[in-house]
């Protein structure tokens, strides 16, 4: 009988650290979905076209369904679950507020995508904006209403006196 080895591998998923075991070839997006039960990574292309998986790995964004499961022991994964530390935050109070998403579906992985971006430049411009969300597909919006409401949170930062 062929049977597939399983590792045991410990990642901190969003702040806790969470022991799983993996077989060689699960990828980090099946894993999330159903051995740690979060949600918020879709299930789009599966190839890496569309974002729709998208998560944070040490900081960085990635498409989980390109990542082994068994590339994260020791790193660090936050889902948009993870980044709600004292509710949302302001990128994703403006894009309710703007009424910028339609179905959602791309919502998660472009929250991460502006939350990179914000870490590092938190008062981009446009381009800016739209250069880090380009690896997120959005079949409904057209991409300005996001591109606004990510440029309204910079700026109501700036106007609450926050930011670096
Ligand atoms: Fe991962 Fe599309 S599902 S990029
Ligand atoms: Fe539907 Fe972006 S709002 S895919």
């Amino acid at each position: 009988m062929n049977t597939i080895a399983r590792h045991q591998i410990v990642a901190t998923i969003n702040g806790e650290a969470t022991s799983l075991e993996v077989r060689p070839n699960d990828v980090l997006l099946d894993v999330l979905r159903t051995q740690v039960g979060v949600k918020s990574p879709k299930i789009g292309c599966e190839r890496g076209d569309c974002g729709s998986c998208t998560v944070l790995l040490d900081g960085r964004t990635v498409r989980s369904c390109l990542v082994l499961a068994v590339e994260v022991d020791g790193h660090e994964i936050t889902t948009v679950e993870g980044i709600e530390h004292d509710g949302l935050t302001a990128v994703q109070e403006m894009l309710i507020q703007q009424s910028s998403f339609q179905c959602g579906f791309c919502a998660p992985g472009i929250v991460l995508s502006a939350a990179e971006l914000m870490e590092h430049t938190p008062h981009p411009s446009a381009d800016e904006v739209r250069e880090a969300i380009s690896g997120n597909l959005c079949r409904c919006t057209g991409y300005e209403p996001i591109v606004e409401a990510v440029l309204a949170a910079a700026d109501a930062d700036t106007t609450s006196g926050g930011g670096s």
